[in-house]
């Protein structure tokens, strides 16, 4: 087994949040170094560490089941010439391990006669020392040869490492782990991790990227030529390989909105639906050659019909890239909605150009999240929650506005997520009044409320907060927050009309 283990791995091999080691390392329970952990380290601090799944991990994968639905959140099994392959490299390692104890077993045997030699030319004086180094000797071997404790955890690491692979990328030292049947870009993508790539099926090439250490297998065609002599520099395209061992790999990560392209698509429409009377939700899929790239919390451009158009924020997560939800407000008036709630059926052609943004989430950030939602707000935060989610973040909290009851439209996710994960808080409030048009007295009851909000929970101040809603009710949630004194660069706003 591997003694040395990284925090995702460690987490996983526990049952426990990936924060919660963070936590400990820096209240200095955990020894690590470099950001991975020991497995004595990990026994001393869960001494009752169990071979079986944790109840906790079970619920934090129901949630992100339940989250993100069966298109995202897929656990199987990696495909038969995979599993042969992980278990070859570990029948290789338990053959080396094999050979080594037998040649510590010869040495044993040498020693012992060289002891035994040296025995026969000691004085009668030296003798009882010799005796007694000889007794400890095979006291210890006794030991060391006795099948005592047999360590969970060395167990479970190895069914793991069986099951799923680890990935670490640098220079970013991001790392995850992969499972089932994924790419290493599905993988990366599923744990929020946004690698530089296009097309994901092997046309473009930008997901190239090279594999320092560690045995990765190629898993679907690809029509992009990577060249000799790339291939000898262990050049691979990360959307039509796999993990077959732990493995390193050199690979861009997208830092920023200004590393995201922009992209023009014709999706197509695969689901529409309405939420209630005002609200419908879109599920636009893009071929399975183009799909879109962008960050959790950005927005594209839709077209519709006779080029009907509106800039609207993503609500899904970028970890499903072909499968894009949106949140449609009716507004009478409004070509765009008009056409989207009258018009628009199955299977018609939307035009996708974007994104663009910058309401993203600042994933470095230790601090816990607080999203404010008014209204259709909830749209870009809950991309923003999605990928929160699988990034395992500490603690967040969730204040959906609605103007009337019905503005909080889809409830249900929300009291899904707090159901299942306990460092997930939400409430819901009424304001009673249309978040779109707030000054004067509406502007007073607005602030009246934050003002309740951070009265009872004293750590609001202390984290990041995030707002996005009318411009309006954003504006007056804004000047809140900078009025208690929080720098500009703690507080994000998106405006949604
Ligand atoms: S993403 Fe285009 S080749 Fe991999």
């Amino acid at each position: 087994m591997s003694e040395i283990l990284s925090l995702t791995r460690a987490a996983r091999l526990i049952g426990v949040a990936r924060t919660e080691l963070q936590r400990k390392i820096q209240r200095g329970e955990l020894v690590s170094h470099d950001g991975m952990v020991a497995v004595e380290n990990l026994l001393v601090c869960y001494p009752d560490a169990q071979l079986e799944d944790t109840a906790e991990s079970r619920r934090v994968a129901q949630i992100k089941e339940r989250a993100f639905g069966k298109r995202v959140f897929e656990r199987a099994m990696p495909d038969a010439e995979v599993l042969a392959a992980r278990i070859t490299e570990l029948s290789k390692t338990l053959a080396t391990s094999q050979g080594q104890v037998k040649q510590f077993n010869a040495l044993l045997g040498r020693l012992w006669d060289k002891i035994t030699e040296a025995e026969s030319q000691l004085n009668a004086e030296s003798l009882p020392m010799m005796e007694n180094l000889k007794t400890w000797i095979r006291k210890e071997v006794d030991l060391a040869m006795e099948p005592g404790f047999v360590n969970p955890m060395a167990i479970k690491d190895t069914v793991l490492s069986i099951i799923t692979a680890q990935v670490t990328v640098l220079p970013s030292k991001h790392d995850f782990l992969v499972e089932g049947h994924d790419s290493l870009l599905e993988a990366a993508m599923r744990s929020g991790i946004p690698l530089n790539y296009g097309c994901s099926g092997g046309n473009c090439g930008l997901c190239k990227a090279r594999v320092l250490s560690g045995e990765v297998k190629k898993t679907r065609h690809h029509d992009f030529v990577i060249s000799e002599s790339e291939k000898n520099q262990g050049y691979i395209l990360l959307c039509s390989n796999t993990a077959v061992s732990d493995v390193v790999i050199e690979a861009a990560v997208a830092g920023s909105v200004q590393d995201i392209p922009f992209q023009q698509i014709s999706a197509h429409v695969k689901t529409m639906g309405p939420i209630n009377e005002d609200m419908l939700l879109l599920h636009l899929q893009t071929p399975r050659t183009q799909r879109l790239r962008f960050l959790a919390g950005q927005s594209v451009t839709l077209r519709v019909g006779q080029s009907f158009s509106a800039e609207l924020p993503i609500a899904s997560c970028p970890c499903d890239d072909r499968n894009v939800l949106f949140h449609i407000n009716r507004q009478s008036g409004n070509l765009f909605s008009d056409f989207v709630f009258d018009h628009l059926k199955q299977n018609d052609v939307v035009e996708i150009e974007g994104p663009q943004g910058e309401f993203i989430l600042h994933e470095k950030s230790t601090r816990p999240f607080y999203f404010f939602a008014f209204d259709t707000g909830f749209a870009p935060i809950k991309s923003l929650i999605e990928h929160a989610l699988s990034l395992e973040a500490e603690a967040i909290y969730l204040h959906w506005f609605g103007s009337g009851p019905t503005n909080i439209y889809l409830p249900n996710i929300a009291h899904a997520w707090r159901d299942a994960l306990d460092n997930f808080h939400y409430e819901e409030h009424i304001a009673g009044f249309d978040l779109r048009s707030v000054n004067g007295k509406r502007a007073k009851t607005l602030i009246e409320k934050l003002n309740d909000i951070n009265i009872s929970d004293t750590n609001l101040l202390q984290g990041d907060i995030y707002i996005a809603g009318p411009e309006a009710a954003v504006c007056v949630a804004e000047q809140y927050f900078l009025d208690k004194g929080l720098p500009k660069t703690r507080i994000s706003v998106a405006s949604v009309k």
